[in-house]
């Protein structure tokens, strides 16, 4: 070919957590970017993996997720949000949040349909708007605190508005939804046929209150598709199994793109989790694990000069560095991974237009041992 392909993302590139990882790599930084876990999964759930390999679940799982899998996450779901959805027609597996994600937008938002995103935002939510014809309308979160912006909500919903995107706890900036910002919402959404997409793959890990799911208010569920991931549940980024919930009939359409899509996801894996998931406590202290692991990461911070954010919810915590530097977010990440050697997300990517309020995003999802020696380099600032 003699001209280059037009693209349909010409504004995308690489995503920051990969090129913050890369960075990372290549000078030797310790990577508190990309939101991963540095310890293990539970032995006995990789086990189970290997167990179920070995028994020959090896095929293809059924276009929607295994039974057992799809009846554990409802008993899960009754269980901590009094919702009940029917896992024949209420529940499919997906090959991680991302997938449901996108198979939600893909499946409701078509030429010209606005979707509202609370910005910042967890990146792929915005491409997956764009690639199907619909236009991303950016609503700001208030900073410093990140409060949902009730008036700015309000006066962004126009006859075009087809989705609103919600995330909680939030990703990049630990906030979390209040029962009073669901009970408005669900009023700001009644007598409209605005769906829902409500990102809660954090809603185990909760350090202030309960996680108020989307599912514990019927008249937001009935428009809504909720997704989870169990890899940031289960410590299990890479193997890539979420979920999502959504009444029979959006359900329909959700699985029209997910058959698609990939079809299905990983058999064994499905298995293995379903198993895991009959003892409760396993999801149930994930927790208050990551609040110890917040703890010590804001405990050792007080060395630094850096100035934390309160983080209610996820394995990341924001903070501002304003003390130390006026360089614009990107330029400094840069630098403190180069010169200081410590990889960090800087906030202002999850906007559409960036932002320059000083934050960074630290990942604390790390041994004891790789945040003591981060903070060790941070505190020479
Ligand atoms: C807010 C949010 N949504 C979705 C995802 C993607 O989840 P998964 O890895 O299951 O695709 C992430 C991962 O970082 C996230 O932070």
């Amino acid at each position: 070919m003699n001209q280059a392909v037009p693209s349909k993302l010409p504004h995308i590139g690489t995503t920051i957590f990969t090129v913050m990882s890369a960075l990372a790599a290549e000078c030797g930084a310790i990577n508190l970017s990309q939101g991963f876990p540095d310890f293990g999964t539970d032995e006995h759930l990789a086990a189970l993996a290997y167990a179920y390999m070995k028994k020959g679940m090896n095929q293809y799982a059924p276009m929607p997720g295994i039974m057992p899998l799809r009846e554990r996450i409802a008993a899960k779901t009754e269980a901590l949000y009094g919702y009940s959805p029917h896992p024949e027609t209420e529940i499919t597996i997906t090959s991680g949040a991302t997938e449901a994600l996108y198979a939600a937008i893909a499946a409701f938002v078509t030429q010209g349909d606005e979707v509202i995103v609370l910005e910042p935002c967890y990146d792929s939510y915005m491409p997956a708007i764009e690639l199907n014809g619909g236009k991303v309308i950016g609503v700001p979160l208030i900073a410093p605190h990140f409060e949902l912006n009730r008036v700015a909500l309000a006066a962004a919903i126009t006859p075009c508005t087809r989705a609103i995107i919600i995330n909680s706890p939030h990703n990049p900036t630990g906030a979390i939804m209040s029962q009073a910002d669901m009970l408005w919402l669900e009023n700001l959404l009644s007598n409209t046929d605005i769906i829902l997409i409500s990102d809660e793959v954090y809603e185990h890990i909760i350090f202030a209150g309960t996680h108020e799911s989307v599912l514990k208010y019927p008249r937001l569920a009935e428009r809504s598709v909720v997704i989870s991931s169990f890899g940031k549940t289960f410590h299990i980024t890479g193997w890539k199994v979420g979920y999502a919930i959504a009444p029979a009939p959006l359900m329909r359409e959700f699985r029209k793109v997910h058959q698609f899509l990939t079809f299905s996801t990983a058999t064994p894996l499905q298995y293995a989790i379903a198993e895991y998931l009959q003892q409760p406590e396993r999801y149930l202290e994930v927790s208050s694990f990551y609040k110890q692991k917040r703890d010590t990461f804001c405990q050792l911070m007080q060395a630094t000069r850096f100035s934390l954010m309160p983080c209610k919810g996820t394995y990341f915590q924001l903070a501002n560095y304003s003390a130390i530097s006026s360089e614009p977010d990107t330029t400094f990440a840069i630098w403190l991974t180069k010169e200081i050697g410590v990889a960090t997300v800087p906030v202002s990517v999850f906007y559409r237009l960036p932002k320059q309020e000083h934050f960074l995003r630290f990942c604390f999802a790390k041994t004891d041992e790789t945040l003591e020696r981060a903070v060790e380099r941070l505190a020479k600032l």
